[in-house]
């Protein structure tokens, strides 16, 4: 398949270009994600159900034979980051995406065979900082872009995506789940994803037609994600031993009512476990065209992350209660992501998107009297490699 390259890709090409004076030899892209339901069932070997968006991150990628990396990113203003590929990553000071470059490329290093040494520009339209998971996506360009350099793929997505998740885990110090990691890696256009996060089994679920992914970004973002995160996980794994389970997948509501733990423990457990069963029935409604039953499992989801596993803002139930109102019983909404800010994703009618629009507009403003961000989009492909031909064309 020959087609052209969208301008984001370009633009990694023609700064490849100005650079080394070359073209790159290959080209790699990884999407983003957005979950419809399933919030932090993934690191409890539950079940979740995102899709990967249409916004990507692309990898131009050439081989240098010094053992070094040069990795350059367009959308840090050409910032660079020059170390030595080692399967030892190394912090930079700065940390930011110049660790998740560092660390998710070590991981390769002892499974795979790779170039002595690689150039890289990095470029993407998955915003940042939004929980649309733009570092997963980062993660699964690099290594699809480093793989295809070697010319070896013998690491299938679901390696991949474990290496990414571990990239984040051992050297960023996020205790994140797989979602993220393995929907970049195996999503399908038109499609969201069951994903069962003890097998890794992954599942199409075809998105009604006429029905589009309205992202509302809050422009909220408390401090200190990461470890409200791990702390989240920590009490999970509290609840699970509480309960003599190997993970609260495998608890159920009455196992927890004859169980004592702590108030906060039993809230977290009874989100994981309550969603668990939601993302299955949602699973359900969607397949048979229960839009007005998905609305009802979405908003259970939500209330359940707000009063339960606490991870919602005020802003953040003002923009799913104002979406929730437009969508009525022809689709739903709810916080989606990690949480503490970031977005809200409504699953609607396309009919529907002007009134949202409006909605959003005339009923929401950020603490800083900002008005949400809004993203259209549609479920897309899962990450992909391709090698450049002479014409500045791509072949998958
Ligand atoms: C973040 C993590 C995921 C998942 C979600 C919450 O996106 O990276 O692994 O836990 O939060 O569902």
């Amino acid at each position: 398949m020959t087609k052209q390259l969208p301008p984001t890709a370009q633009a990694a090409v023609q700064a490849y270009i100005e650079r080394h004076g070359a073209k790159p030899t290959v080209l790699a892209r990884a999407p983003g994600r957005v979950n419809l339901i399933g919030e932090h069932t993934d690191y409890n070997d539950g079940f979740v159900l995102p899709a990967a968006i249409d916004r990507d991150t692309w990898v131009a990628a050439g081989p240098r034979s010094d053992g070094q990396v040069l990795a350059i990113a367009l959308d840090e203003g050409k910032a660079e980051d020059h170390f030595e590929l080692s399967e030892q990553a190394v912090h930079h000071p700065e940390s930011g995406w110049r660790d998740h470059v560092r660390g998710t490329l070590a991981q390769l290093v002892p499974l795979a065979p790779l170039p002595q040494g690689m150039n890289l520009v990095i470029a993407g339209d998955v915003p940042m900082g939004a929980g649309l998971s733009s570092s997963a996506s980062l993660a699964m360009a690099l290594l699809r872009a480093a793989q295809a350099l070697s010319g070896d793929d013998t690491l299938n997505g679901k390696q991949l995506a474990r290496l990414a998740q571990q990239a984040e885990n051992r050297f960023v110090g996020c205790q994140c789940g797989i979602m993220d990691q393995l929907t970049s890696a195996e999503g399908k256009p038109g499609h969201a994803l069951l994903i069962d996060c003890r097998s890794l089994d992954t599942e199409p679920v075809s998105l009604p037609k006429g029905t589009t992914l309205l992202i509302a970004h809050s422009r909220v973002r408390r401090g200190l994600v990461d470890s409200a995160y791990n702390e989240r996980r920590e009490q999970c794994e509290t609840a699970a031993r509480a309960m003599g389970v190997p993970a609260l997948r495998d608890a159920t509501l009455e196992m927890l009512a004859a169980t004592p733990m702590s108030d906060p423990v039993m809230r977290r457990a009874r989100h994981i476990i309550t969603e668990n069963s939601r993302v299955l029935s949602a699973t359900q409604a969607l397949r048979s065209g229960d839009m007005q039953g998905l609305g009802e499992l979405m908003a259970a989801s939500h209330a359940s992350m707000r009063d339960d596993f606490e991870i919602t803002t005020p802003a953040i139930d003002q923009l799913a209660s104002l979406l929730q109102n437009v969508v009525g019983n022809a689709g739903g909404a709810r916080m989606t992501g990690g949480g503490f800010g970031g977005c809200v994703i409504a699953l609607l009618p396309q009919a529907l998107v002007p009134a949202a629009k409006a909605a959003l507009e005339a009923g929401y403003r950020s603490p800083e009297g900002l008005p949400a961000l809004v993203y259209l989009c549609e479920a897309g492909a899962g990450a992909e490699a391709i090698h450049m031909t002479a014409t500045g064309t791509m072949e998958g």
